[in-house]
């Protein structure tokens, strides 16, 4: 059975600003499993994406002066697992599987719809759920070497 070594939960507005909070937030979690410098990379990028998404997309539909909250859940194993949860209660993904594929974006044409390829490519597991406007939850695992 493994074991939690550390865990952490922020809850911060769905601001641009916040996108450099969550990875430096992220790095200095995961600093105690000691990974290597391209593992924290791999980590950094996928988890800015996510929370990327959460800024960018989920609360596209909020009234002006309102503000969403991105909420990121992290845990450390004994097995040298890290765990990172980012969620939103924004408009949610219609179809996720479609939303996945490399290319697709409802974005603006800055863009390109490979957020979801990137998480994919930089973790081990990536799970992804969603519901029209409750809110969507990405969940990704990276297992560090030994
Ligand atoms: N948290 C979210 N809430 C609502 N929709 C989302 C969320 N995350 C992703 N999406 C939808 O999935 C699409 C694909 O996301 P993905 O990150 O792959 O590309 P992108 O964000 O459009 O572009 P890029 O990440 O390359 O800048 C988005 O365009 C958006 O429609
Ligand atoms: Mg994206």
């Amino acid at each position: 059975m493994k074991r939690i070594v550390n865990e952490m939960k922020l809850r911060l507005p769905a601001r641009s600003q916040n996108e450099s909070v969550c990875r430096s937030a992220i790095s200095a979690f995961c600093s105690e499993l000691d990974p290597t410098v391209e593992e924290l990379g791999d980590i950094r990028l996928a988890v800015s994406e996510a929370v990327t998404n959460a800024i960018v997309h989920a609360y596209r539909e909020l009234p002006m002066g309102e503000v969403g909250y991105v909420y990121i859940s992290a845990r450390l194993y004994d097995t040298r697992e890290v765990s990172v949860e980012i969620s939103d209660n924004g408009c949610g993904i219609e179809n996720v599987d479609e939303a996945m594929k490399p290319a697709f974006t409802t974005g603006s044409s800055d863009r390109c719809g490979m957020g979801f390829l990137v998480m994919e490519n930089f973790t081990d597991q990536l799970t992804v759920r969603s519901k029209v406007g409750r809110g969507t939850t990405v969940l990704m695992r990276k297992f560090l070497k030994p």
